[in-house]
């Protein structure tokens, strides 16, 4: 009877499992330690019995968090004896904080934490995504054995949220993904020159008018001068009771949000409500409708520390964090060295500059903080003039600030621009939305170390951990907030979770996968490029050709492309490099068991007579930051929407010297010249073209001064095309006038222009 009655109770609640089944053990971040039991899996019903102790820290959100995640998956729980448990939680007192076990047999899953009650919510995040993402009541779990810590302590993300405005929907949303992936700081930018974004009850006027702005300007701040403006007001900011839910729902998810309010620069919004606090009194300032660094700081002048202490009280008591963010990055100087009250305190205080009188300011305000049992985190900036004696440094100038500040036993943040500043772009820019510029791709964020060798192992131990962040001057959108966070801070908690030497970036991509259909499944706008085609263009020296190689970060994925067509019924498999022998636009796409998982991209190659040639520029180029050396016969004509792709000179006068492939016949000579007035780049005002058989002996075949509409006020690549008499040529020469003066009315108006040329392009 017992038997019977066993074997009933476990053909109906365990449906254990059958010999060799695979799960997938696709977990992001990768565990430090974990073992897979192959060909085994654990069985969820319909309902799930689980066992939670009484006296956890948290339990009523832990058992809330996990009851939901299982609902996802159409999976109900109920609660149980320790005995019965399928899903079991165990103190283990033994464990530091934010460590957990999980063990999964086919009978059951037993996660164990100290009563803290972190390491339980972790436990909770890897088994959940032990669990397909598409399965229901037939979900089959792999067994595993996972014992797991963190690297850092210090997992962070930031947004910014006073460039744009993001509701508290949004940042909920934002900190529920976080906590998916094990991260545990949310760094939040609530105040800067575009918007103030807290309420604060004692100066109503912060959020009255420095939450609100009149207009925003169009396009990117580089891109238009003068500047065009979309004419539309914009207004956002978070009442005190806003801050208590955000806070409370981050806290349920082992997330602390550290608020900063930025001083004493970038506080254009606070000064155009409170402009007392400036140092031009009785001007008028305004919140800023585009992004720049901009003048207008706070005068650090008595009433200006009543006021900012006034106003940190008040953040301090919404937010139980440790730390308490204060800015301090790019402060220009200039108004302070013209006013009268600043000068005054330098002498005062006998401080060698203004330099030193930010470090005072900074100094100042920290001991106002520490006096309230808080500290204080920087930019790197504060370490310039004097570091505050207790100030956690975050290094974004790259690493020196973070290394520095190490090695004076200050607490380090590790966010450098190269790998931690998921504001920049993450797919082909010329076809990406708009983006701050740069290029940080999945992989290079997952290639982050942020203990620097030149510390010691004593040293090190001042990183406190990492952090991406996600400025949001061109975050106008939600869903373009998602597109820029995902997958990047997936490959960043796996730099703040796993250790160096567990991390296996093909190995990530394949767990990406998997966890992917989970973003897909919660309705994440992720950057679909992990499933598309990439294009690689170069001149293969041994073949004497132009290439082209295609690649995806999907593992296990066809690759289907076609030539100048975007119809993707005529695509065909990409096995090998393709060679182009002529201007051609490539299309392709990622297909998953013959499904296209991303969208179709495409890439123009102008490939022609000069493609790969080696070239030399007299006199040297300025700047080239990709590409550098060939980025002129790269086979890529440069874009307006970002200059790294062009080569840039300084000098008015320029001469190039193109060595052909072989002695050939020429008839054109086609040019790309840069026009984007904001930094100050004007394209060419004449083009010489001279020919030689042996490099020495020149004749001119035809000189062009090309004509442009400078009305335009956006920039734009002018192609300037050369057309002369069919020449023999071994060797070309382009002499070049640059653009010569800035223009009347330009702000360098009389003063050298900069040049930018790509491509160059002989037929
Ligand atoms: C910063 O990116 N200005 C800290
Ligand atoms: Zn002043």
């Amino acid at each position: 009877m017992r038997k019977t009655l066993l074997l009933i109770f476990t053909a109906l609640s365990l449906l254990p499992c059958n010999a060799q089944e695979q799960g997938s053990a696709d977990i992001i971040p990768m565990p430090n330690k974990l073992e897979v039991t192959a060909g085994r899996v654990l069985r969820l019903g319909s309902e799930v019995k689980v066992s939670i102790p009484k006296d956890l820290n948290k339990r009523k959100a832990i058992v809330g968090y996990l009851e939901g995640r299982l609902n996802d998956n159409n999976i109900h729980t109920r609660s149980t004896t320790a005995k019965k448990a399928q899903l079991l939680l165990v103190v283990d007192n033994t464990l530091q904080d934010e460590a957990y076990e999980l063990t999964v047999t086919p009978k059951r899953a037993v996660i164990k934490s100290n009563a803290q009650g972190a390491g339980f919510f972790y436990g909770v995040q890897s088994f959940m995504q032990l669990v397909p993402a598409e399965a229901d009541a037939e979900a089959a779990v792999q067994c595993v054995e996972i014992k797991d810590a963190p690297r850092f302590q210090y997992r962070g993300a930031m947004i910014d949220v006073a460039r744009n405005f993001q509701s508290k929907q949004t940042v909920l949303r934002f900190i529920d993904l976080m906590a998916a992936f094990k991260m545990n700081r949310l760094h939040i930018h609530l105040t800067d020159d575009q918007g103030w974004r807290i309420e604060i009850k004692r100066y109503p006027r912060l959020t009255e008018v420095g939450s609100k702005r009149s207009q925003t300007m169009i396009g990117h701040s580089d891109y238009y001068y003068p500047r065009r403006f979309d004419g539309k007001p914009q207004e956002g900011f978070y009442t005190q009771q806003d801050i208590k839910e955000m806070v409370a729902y981050a806290a349920d998810r082992f997330i602390t949000i550290i608020p900063e309010i930025e001083m004493p620069g970038h506080s254009s919004a606070a000064l155009a409500a409170y402009p007392q606090y400036s140092c031009g009194l009785g001007k008028q300032y305004v919140v800023r409708d585009y992004m720049d660094i901009f003048d207008e700081v706070y005068c650090p002048q008595e009433q200006t520390f009543e006021f900012l202490q006034n106003v940190l009280t008040e953040v301090m008591d919404l937010f139980p964090s440790e730390y308490i963010h204060i800015g301090g990055d790019e402060c220009p100087k200039k108004a302070w060295k013209v006013c009268p009250r600043c000068q005054a305190l330098i002498k005062k205080l006998n401080l060698k500059d203004e330099h030193e009188l930010q470090s005072w300011f900074i100094h100042r305000i920290e001991r106002f903080v520490n006096s309230k049992g808080k500290n204080i985190i920087g930019w790197d900036e504060i370490l310039e003039g004097g570091l505050a004696p207790n100030a956690t440094v975050m290094s974004w100038r790259g690493e020196v600030g973070g290394i520095e500040a190490a090695k004076m036993k200050h607490k380090v943040i590790m966010t450098p621009g190269d790998y931690c500043y998921i504001d920049h772009y993450q797919e082909d820019p010329e076809h990406a939305p708009l983006a701050i510029g740069s290029y940080l791709p999945l992989d290079s964020v997952y290639a982050y170390n942020p203990l620097p060798e030149s510390l010691t192992p004593e040293e090190q131990k001042y990183i406190i951990g990492t952090q991406a962040n996600l400025w949001g001057e061109y975050v106008q959108t939600a869903d373009y907030l998602e597109y820029m966070a995902y997958p990047r801070l997936m490959a960043m908690a796996e730099v703040q979770w796993t250790d160096a030497e567990k991390k296996d970036v093909n190995n990530f991509h394949k767990r990406l996968k998997t966890q992917f259909a989970w973003l897909d499944k919660k309705g994440v706008h992720a950057c679909r490029n992990f499933y598309e085609a990439e294009f690689g263009g170069a001149w293969n020296n041994a073949q004497n050709v132009y290439e082209v190689k295609l690649k995806t970060l999907c593992p296990d994925a066809e690759i289907r492309y076609a030539l100048d067509c975007a119809d993707e019924n005529r695509f065909k498999t990409y096995s090998a490099p393709i060679a182009l022998d002529k201007e051609t636009e490539l299309w392709a796409a990622v297909y998953v068991d013959g499904k296209r998982m991303g969208g179709i991209t495409h890439k123009r190659f102008a490939v022609n007579k000069a493609t790969g040639c080696e070239y030399t520029c007299s006199p040297k180029a300025a700047w080239e930051n990709m590409h550098e050396g060939y980025a002129l016969t790269d086979g890529l004509r440069g874009f307006s929407k970002d200059t790294r792709y062009w080569t840039g000179f300084n000098k008015d006068t320029l001469r190039i010297d193109i060595s052909l492939h072989e002695a050939t016949t020429i008839s054109r000579v086609k040019l790309g010249t840069l026009w984007r007035t904001w930094n100050a780049v004007w394209p060419v005002r004449e083009v010489r073209v001279m020919v030689s058989d042996d490099g020495n002996e020149y004749r001119t075949v035809a000189c062009k001064k090309p004509e442009y509409d400078f009305s335009l006020t956006e920039a734009t690549r002018f192609p300037v095309e050369v057309k002369f008499e069919e020449s023999g040529a071994r060797f070309v020469r382009l002499v070049i006038l640059g653009g010569g003066k800035c223009h009347e009315g330009h702000y360098n108006a009389g003063e050298p222009s900069e040049l930018a040329l790509d491509e160059i392009e002989i037929y």
